[in-house]
């Protein structure tokens, strides 16, 4: 399949019904966190009143587009909960569910306070009723109290512990894009299982997948695996140029097959992931043994 569109520009000028007027059902928007970062073509050093209005913006754009009862993943730093709270209060959206991404690597340490440990994902609908609700099922590490696993896994809560951030450093693997010199492509890349879990969440086939702040193009990644439609828009010509070749290139650690067994006792799972695209289910006996399939 190939569903997927790449916009090169600045988000706002896009996000009107003039320019995406097939709508979005699903959203994901992950803007730089104007923490001074370095980027291309973006000056992430705004005052904070000019960044948040621009936020607003983006949220009030997205909601205009979007399908009755679809839905918006702001992520942002815990320290900026109630901007993006109000953000998305201010512009129509339903708050659902205030995600905490509990990212599995080291706590940034503070001097006079505790040490940040998580970031934010504020999921919200339009309207209160989400039009696509997926309860899935996941196979949590077990904690160290514990001693048996589930047997069928628990359903997912707003607590994600389990997805690994791609810091920089051999943790971050062979999913996270590199140059020839071995730096990272973009540090701000999103890892594969954090999509694949928004998107299985509130989406069906044959949907679509918005992604205002692209980046490496993630989401479109995914979406792409999953069957789903999707639109990214990138600022910066270089990220542009590296979301294409990822989209077509399509590597391995982009897979996201290799996740699918964490889902399993998904009731509806067959119906909502589609795997008969870019990569196939795993074919031995003794994978699909694994699998349940
Ligand atoms: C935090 S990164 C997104 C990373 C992405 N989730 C991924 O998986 O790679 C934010 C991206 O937004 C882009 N950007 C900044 N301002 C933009 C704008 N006004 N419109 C579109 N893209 C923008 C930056 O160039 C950067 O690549």
């Amino acid at each position: 399949m190939n569903n997927y569109k790449i916009i090169h520009g600045d988000c706002l000028k896009y996000l009107s019904r003039e320019k995406i007027p097939q709508g979005v059902d699903l959203t994901f928007l992950d803007p730089p966190f104007n923490q001074d970062k370095e980027y291309n073509s973006w000056n992430d050093n705004l005052p904070e009143d000019k960044y948040w209005q621009m936020m607003k913006d983006v949220c009030k754009d997205v909601f205009g587009i979007t399908s009755n009862g679809g839905a918006i993943y702001f992520m942002q730093r815990e320290k900026n909960t109630e901007f993006v709270l109000e953000c998305l209060r201010e512009t129509g959206w339903s708050l659902q569910n205030l995600i905490i991404w509990k990212k599995k690597t080291s706590a940034v340490p503070c001097t006079n306070k505790l040490g940040k440990h998580y970031q934010v994902i504020g999921f919200a609908t339009k309207g209160n009723r989400p039009r696509v609700f997926n309860r899935l099922r996941i196979f949590p590490p077990l904690p160290p109290n514990y001693k048996y696993e589930r047997e069928n896994g628990v359903y997912l809560t707003d607590v994600w512990d389990d997805i690994r951030e791609l810091t920089s450093g051999y943790f971050a693997g062979d999913e996270a894009i590199r140059k020839e010199n071995g730096e990272r492509f973009h540090k701000q890349q999103s890892p594969i299982a954090l999509l694949l879990r928004i998107i299985l969440s509130s989406t069906k086939i044959g949907d679509t997948v918005l992604d205002p702040f692209a980046g490496t193009g993630t989401a479109l990644v995914v979406a792409e695996q999953l069957g789903r439609k999707s639109i990214g828009i990138e600022i910066d010509l270089d990220n542009v140029r590296g979301i294409k070749h990822r989209l077509a290139e399509m590597s391995g650690a982009d897979n996201a097959l290799r996740f699918y067994k964490e889902y399993i006792y998904t009731e509806n799972l067959k119906e909502i992931w589609y795997v008969d695209s870019v990569f196939s289910v795993p074919k031995k006996k003794e994978e699909l043994k694994l699998f349940k399939l």
